[in-house]
């Protein structure tokens, strides 16, 4: 079981879209994963993807000690479950983001994956998620300002003893002028995960409420992001410990998915 917070420094990197695309991909690869909007400020997770039904309390509400986890995490029509943080001022207000560390241990043994989406900057809301994960992932893009702040989050993260797992570079161009991926990986001092080309299918997309891994499965983005995904699922099997037994697990459920007869 890991928990893994998504974060990037700067603004708009693409953040929530890929941890929605990567819990949708885990989910598809048969691993039981939950997605949390803890940008409790600026929420947008829900708009992003499809609920089985909403409930009417939120992360707020839970932050606020006023709900029970259990009653705020909501169920999607492709697999993973998602935690979504509420839209209002006063919710906010109210929301307790210290309270994270004990709302996670309630439900760390339900699943494998748990993606903790983080608000941008180093507010104390953007500290936390941090502090409570076993490990961090970086999403940047390919220029200078993305990288200088990202440089902050990782120190802000070794500051409250996490270490950054990987870096995934976010709306890759090719353009002239544009940080190329050994060069973010000098800069950073953290191993590459991959990087995602900037596509418009990642947009089209969300207009429909579906992750691009599903609803365009076979365009550039898509591809990038499930990769990404299959090496998060195949570091978490060989980490973990009874490697043995989670490993046959997993490769089971990759051949399924490939669609070999086992
Ligand atoms: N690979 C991509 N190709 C094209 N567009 C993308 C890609 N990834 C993300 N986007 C778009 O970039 C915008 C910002 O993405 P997203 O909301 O995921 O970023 P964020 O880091 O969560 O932002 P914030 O810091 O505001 O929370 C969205 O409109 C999204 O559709
Ligand atoms: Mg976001």
């Amino acid at each position: 079981m890991t928990v893994y917070t998504i974060a990037s420094g700067k603004g708009g990197a693409g953040k929530s879209s890929f941890t929605v695309n990567t819990g949708a991909a885990l989910s598809a690869l048969g691993l039981k994963t939950l997605v949390m909007d803890f940008d409790i400020g600026m929420a947008n997770i829900s708009l992003m993807i499809t609920f089985e039904s909403l409930k009417n309390v939120s992360l707020h509400e839970v932050l606020a000690g006023k709900a029970d986890i259990s009653e705020a995490i909501c169920h999607t029509t492709y697999g993973m479950d998602v935690l979504p943080s509420g839209i209002s001022i006063s919710g906010f207000k109210q929301a307790d983001p210290e309270k994270l560390r004990d709302v996670i241990w309630q439900i760390v043994d339900q699943y494998e994956f748990i993606l903790i989406d983080a608000p941008a900057g180093i507010s104390k809301e953007s500290v936390v998620p941090l502090a409570v994960c076993d490990e961090v992932l970086l999403i940047v893009n390919p220029e200078l300002p993305s990288i200088t702040d990202a440089m902050k989050t990782k120190l802000m993260a070794e500051i409250v003893g996490r270490k950054v797992k990987g870096v995934v570079i976010n709306r890759v161009m090719s353009t002239k002028g544009e940080l190329g991926v050994r060069k973010i990986e000098e800069l950073l001092e953290v191993p590459i995960l991959g990087a995602i080309p900037n596509d418009r299918s990642v947009m089209k997309a969300m207009a429909f409420k579906v992750p691009v891994v599903l609803k365009e499965p076979g365009s550039p983005a898509a591809k990038k992001l499930k990769e990404i995904a299959g090496k998060l699922a195949n570091l978490e099997v060989l980490e973990e410990s009874g490697v043995e037994k989670k490993k046959e697990r997993f490769l089971e459920r990759l051949l399924k998915t490939l669609g070999v007869k086992t």
